[in-house]
């Protein structure tokens, strides 16, 4: 049996352009002791891919060379299995590849049919995993702080933002539409959201947090990145999850002043959830519990077929997609 994939076709230089992706036809492979063989039925398209194919050996995770299967988070059906803990029929959970087949991995969490699987990519796994860890572990929020939270409308910050309504912090998310912003207020019950592309960003930036920020939860970088830093108060938090501002850049941009990290004795900290796998049950318990008392909202921007990955994972660095972006099979 043969199925297509997609090859990294060359590093991009900047933004991911289509050429960067190839499309090949790949045998079945035979299944060995211990294999087993997922049929992917949605793949995750994440911003860390950008990350990922850059020729980084000393990053988090192996770099994706030219030549090899773009990799991917994805959910899929056991079809052929010689590992008894992946029967036929599970579905799984973990990193797959874009590609219709994938031989699966000891890192595929089996995870319940009953469990939606929109839910599953836009709150449950990497999404929630990441707002939980990196707003309850690493920025330990007291109830009353002020946090403010770049990339507010993405898959990340929204559920960021909604932690914090829920443990009692007063919230202000940066987005960059007006729409975005609405959503936020309107929606998720932000009490304020701010367009980044707006040109009096400072003095609404200052308005909105007139007790200056206690927690700062970076996703983005780019200008809101100068703004909040010279915002934040004493003995605050800076936490640093993502910046995908800089991500297509070949000289990052200069970062805020290690002056002010001494003197306001700032906690500057970053993390990745691959070093953080001991949290995963108790995140998607967490995660659970506030989807089912009703405080957390999400949306999700879903793209059919696996050809559509090429032009879709574009879409996360012009902020044109709405919500959690994946490719439904
Ligand atoms: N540390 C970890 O382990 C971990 C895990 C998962 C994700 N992350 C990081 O978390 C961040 C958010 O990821 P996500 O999955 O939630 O993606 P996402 O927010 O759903 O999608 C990306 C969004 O980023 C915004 N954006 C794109 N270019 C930008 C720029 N130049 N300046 C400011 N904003 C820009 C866009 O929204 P706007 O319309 O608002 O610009 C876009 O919609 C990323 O930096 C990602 O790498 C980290």
């Amino acid at each position: 049996m043969k199925f297509k994939a997609y090859q990294l076709a060359k590093r991009p230089a900047g933004k991911f352009t289509s050429d960067c992706f190839k499309a090949v036809e790949l045998e079945k492979p035979e299944l060995k002791d211990g294999d087993f063989l997922v049929k992917q039925s949605h793949m995750s398209l994440d911003p860390a891919m950008r990350t990922w194919v850059q020729d980084n050996e000393d990053s988090y995770i192996e770099p994706v060379r030219p030549g090899d299967i773009m990799r991917s988070y994805g959910v899929g059906e056991v079809v052929e299995s010689k590992n008894p803990d992946y029967p036929v029929g599970s579905r799984v959970v973990g990193i797959t590849g874009w590609a219709e087949y994938t031989l699966g991995g000891e890192d595929m969490q089996v995870v319940d049919k009953s469990v939606d699987v929109t839910a599953l990519l836009s709150v449950l796994y990497v999404p929630g995993f990441t707002a939980y860890v990196g707003l309850m572990k690493i920025g330990r929020p007291e109830r009353g702080q002020t946090l403010v939270v770049s990339g507010a409308a993405g898959s990340v910050g929204s559920l960021v933002g909604q932690i914090g309504k829920a443990e009692g912090l007063r919230v202000i998310g940066v987005a960059g539409s007006d729409e975005k912003c609405r959503w936020l207020e309107d929606e998720l019950g932000f009490d304020k959201a701010l367009n980044y592309k707006d040109a009096n960003l400072a003095a609404q930036l200052e308005a909105a947090t007139p007790d200056g920020i206690d927690l700062y939860f970076e996703n983005t970088g780019g200008p809101i990145q100068h703004l909040a830093f010279d915002r934040m108060n004493r003995l605050g938090t800076i936490v640093v999850c993502g910046n995908i501002a800089e991500y297509s850049k070949d000289i990052p941009s200069p970062g805020p002043s290690w002056v002010d990290i001494n003197l306001k004795a700032l906690r500057v900290e970053g993390f990745v959830i691959t070093d953080h796998y001991d949290k995963v049950e108790e995140s998607m318990g967490a995660m659970m519990g506030y989807l089912e008392k009703g405080q957390l909202k999400f949306r999700s921007h879903v793209l059919k077929g696996l050809d559509s990955a090429v032009e879709g994972v574009q879409l996360l660095f012009s902020g044109q997609n709405q919500g959690k972006l994946f490719v439904e099979f």
